[in-house]
């Protein structure tokens, strides 16, 4: 048995040893994925493109399944970008994600209000939320494996986010959310997804919501933890005690938008909140020529260590999804200061495999 155990062991370790992209590092652990753009999937960006293949089994699309892409007037779907993502993700054998149903953000204003411009009421909100779900889940039944059914509904202060969905229907919007997900593709993963879920008062709602939504028999497979970190922030301990936390109330964890942010701080808080915006001063934007050795060096140190957590928590964790390719493609060239040049993923804008890549790597055998 003992012998038999050895062997098996060091098989693993072999294969992740020899392992030179993610997918196979990680192979029978976690899925290792990425959020896919337009150009990406529509074999625009072959350079990109080739390295999605090679690298992940499972892609989240960046936009194009976002409320005001695919359903962006009362009656008009969009539904040509996302069904190329879809047959993108299809081809290449992936593990593909929906993101995301049910947002305040990047969510026309049509949504909310009548006609006349006037807020709707609960019952018509509910109706027209049920269905844009059963129409785009249900195109994509069978063939989207997973979707973000909610997304970031909690303040950082742990109450309920007063978006228009929270006004408007009450807080069982979100209960009736994944009821309808659930009614549309019965097979299909749901996820709640949030970000800074790692702070304890932002954790402490999410998990209470959770709590609230499992009891009334609301079908969350996981919590999707999106960590667009920083090389200081979260700290590893909360890192782990969040993945754990979540873990405890029977629900799986994904990592699903992971990002590193190696430039100054421009805005006040620390967020991933799209709206926020910062003017960047001198000083902000002082990588334009290249990383320096050292700051690429802390990178690949920030990424091995998140990954040793998540490697510590694979009981948990089913999926870590990078949120882009390469440097370049990064929103956080552009946030929460316009025109930055950043380096946050493990792809340089060449597409070239950063040091970052390899402390990954090397973590999966280790
Ligand atoms: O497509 C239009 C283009 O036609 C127009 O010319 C251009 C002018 O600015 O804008 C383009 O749309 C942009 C879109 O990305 C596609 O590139 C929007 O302005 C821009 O706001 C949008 O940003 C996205 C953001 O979500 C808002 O939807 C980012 O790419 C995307 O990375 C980001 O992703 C979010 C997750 O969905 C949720 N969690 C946080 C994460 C990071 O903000």
């Amino acid at each position: 048995m003992k012998s038999l155990a050895i062997v098996i062991l060091t098989a693993a370790a072999a294969q992740a040893q020899t392992a030179s992209t993610l997918k196979d590092a990680f192979r029978g652990v976690f899925r290792v994925g990425a959020a896919v753009n337009q150009a990406q999937f529509e074999e625009r960006d072959p350079a990109g493109g080739r390295i999605i293949a090679a690298q992940f089994n499972t892609i989240s699309p960046e936009n194009v399944l976002k409320w005001q892409a695919i359903h962006p007037r009362p009656d008009v779907y969009n539904f040509e970008p996302a069904d190329e993502y879809v047959a993108f993700g299809e081809k290449h054998q992936m593990f593909i994600i929906g993101h995301c149903l049910v947002w305040h953000s990047q969510t026309p204003r049509w949504v909310f209000e009548d006609a006349d411009g006037k807020p709707l009421t609960r019952d018509v909100l509910l109706d027209r939320m049920h269905d844009h779900i059963k129409t785009v889940v249900g195109r994509y039944r069978g063939r989207i494996a997973g979707w973000d059914v909610v997304n970031e509904a909690v303040n950082e202060d742990g109450t309920m986010r007063q978006s228009p969905w929270y006004k408007i229907i009450g807080d069982d919007f979100l209960l009736k959310a994944f009821q309808f997900a659930h009614e549309a593709d019965p097979q299909a993963e749901l996820y709640y997804n949030d970000y800074n879920l790692e702070n304890e008062a932002k954790r402490k709602g999410a998990l209470a919501l959770i709590r609230k939504l499992k009891s009334a028999g609301a079908p969350v497979t996981a919590i999707g933890l999106q960590d667009h970190d920083k090389l200081d922030t979260p700290p590893l301990r909360q890192e782990a005690d969040t993945i754990e936390a979540f873990h405890a109330l029977g629900v799986k964890v994904n990592i699903t938008e992971l990002d590193v942010d190696v430039l100054p701080r421009t805005a006040r808080q620390n967020t991933a909140d799209v709206s926020v915006t910062a003017a960047g001063g001198a000083g902000s934007n002082p990588y334009v020529e290249g990383l320096p050795d050292e700051m690429q060096q802390a990178l690949a140190k920030r990424y091995a260590d998140l990954f040793r957590v998540f490697l510590e928590h694979r009981d948990a964790i089913t999926r870590v999804t990078f949120w882009g390719i390469t440097d370049g493609d990064s929103w956080l060239n552009n946030f929460p200061t316009r025109g930055r040049t950043n380096y946050p993923l493990l792809f340089d804008r060449q597409g070239r495999a950063k040091p970052a890549f390899d402390a990954v790597i090397r973590t999966a055998s280790q």
